[in-house]
């Protein structure tokens, strides 16, 4: 079969290949699902202005994110249990995130160690060190009870803790309610395991949740934990302190979406933000991320980096996040359908494609470098456009 060319030819694929329960895990969202589906529509409104007789003979893709280059804008989100897909996982991802020069954010719900996904990147990079990896965790209401995972991933060298912030409680997913995603026999979560190299496994109240193996256990775990499985009790006054007086990584909030939560932030010190719903998963009454860009990266006004993710799908999207003004842009789903499609070489394939679609675009549309990329070379079509 012909290499996919598209990032939905890509899905497509993987599709064919995940066991349906699989693929509507990885898929869906909260509710209606109208949150994933804004995501990608709300781009299809936005258009770009090109300019022509540029000289755009040589186009760099590549930015910088916290002094370090990547070779393109984009990096990979943190996603769950990504061995579902099947191969390995994360560390699939890894291999071809550090082989290509590119940033990788690790769930805290991963079935690989961070540590493992660590040396992959260090053996892949071969001593030369490309973009950093970031660590994604979710904060128990006792934050102390986080800091030996987050002692962990300072340890083993991530950058920086992508702290998500909008998950007090689970998103209502229906499809996970009504058929529990059960973890295979061998697989683990291992980050949620083990508080702190060769330290006794201790069971979460997350892997206990995740790693149910009856839809009767899932049933009564829920019951007995209900909203407790994330932390709803956490403040802006709380959080960000607490965490600067444990560990010396960038914190970076993941989940703004309004520019009162941006403004906080900045005044919190935020060393950066993800504008992020969740991939549509948590609150479906939201507006897609691209919608409230704008308001955010107003809000900020340079403070501090603005990244992205939500329904990214092509080269043309990156852009118009950029044009919007996202310094950094991240990619869910699409390396989980790489995964699928075919491990390493599946997300090398759905990163490739990202890569050679915002070469083109940005020559058609007639710049040289993405700091060019600015907010009048895009139109907002009327909606009958
Ligand atoms: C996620 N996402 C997520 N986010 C997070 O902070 N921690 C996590 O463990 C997960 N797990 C997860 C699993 C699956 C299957 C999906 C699809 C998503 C959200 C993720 O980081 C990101 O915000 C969205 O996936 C971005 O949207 P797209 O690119 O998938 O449209």
């Amino acid at each position: 079969m012909a290499d996919p060319l598209t990032l939905d030819e890509v899905e497509a694929a993987a599709r064919k290949s995940l066991p349906s329960k699989i693929y509507d895990f990885y898929a869906s969202g909260a509710d209606g699902q109208r949150a994933v589906a804004r995501n990608r529509q709300a781009f299809s409104r936005l258009f770009i202005r090109p300019r022509v007789l540029q000289d755009v003979s040589d186009v760099d893709t590549s930015v910088e994110v916290f002094g370090v280059r990547s070779a393109l804008p984009v990096g990979i989100a943190p996603s769950a249990m990504q061995r579902l897909a099947g191969g390995d996982g994360e560390i699939d991802a890894a291999k071809a995130a550090a082989g290509m020069g590119l940033n990788l954010t690790l769930s805290s719900q991963s079935t690989s160690s961070l540590e493992d996904v660590m040396q992959i990147k260090i053996d892949t990079e071969k001593g030369v060190p490309g973009p950093p990896f970031w660590m994604q965790i979710y904060l128990h209401d006792d934050i102390q009870k986080s800091v030996p995972l987050i002692r962990r991933a300072e340890a083993a060298g991530y950058q920086a803790l992508v702290l998500t912030v909008d998950t007090p409680v689970l998103g209502n997913r229906l499809a996970e309610r009504r058929e529990a995603v059960i973890l295979p026999k061998g697989l683990s979560l291992p980050n949620l395991e083990k508080t702190a190299p060769g330290a006794k496994p201790q069971p979460s109240i997350n892997r206990q949740f995740m790693n149910v193996r009856s839809a009767a256990e899932a049933k009564a775990l829920r019951a007995a934990f209900g909203s407790k499985m994330h932390s709803a009790s956490l403040t802006w006054e709380r959080t960000i302190n607490e965490l600067r007086k444990v560990t010396s990584m960038k914190i970076i909030l993941k989940g703004i979406m309004t520019a009162e939560d941006a403004a906080l932030s900045v005044q919190y010190g935020a060393d950066a933000i993800i504008v992020s719903n969740h991939g549509g998963r948590q609150l479906d009454e939201t507006c897609s991320t691209i919608e409230a860009l704008p308001e955010v990266s107003g809000a900020v006004k340079g403070a501090l980096p603005v990244i992205m993710d939500g329904g990214v799908r092509t080269g043309a999207d990156v852009f118009k996040c950029l044009a919007l003004g996202a310094d950094f842009v991240l990619v869910g789903r699409p390396a989980l359908w790489g995964l699928a499609y075919d491990g390493c070489r599946g997300v090398e394939t759905v990163m490739h494609i990202l890569e050679r679609e915002l070469n083109r675009t940005m020559a058609l549309a007639g710049v040289r470098s993405v700091k060019e990329i600015s907010r009048g070379m895009l139109g907002v079509a009327n909606r009958n456009g």
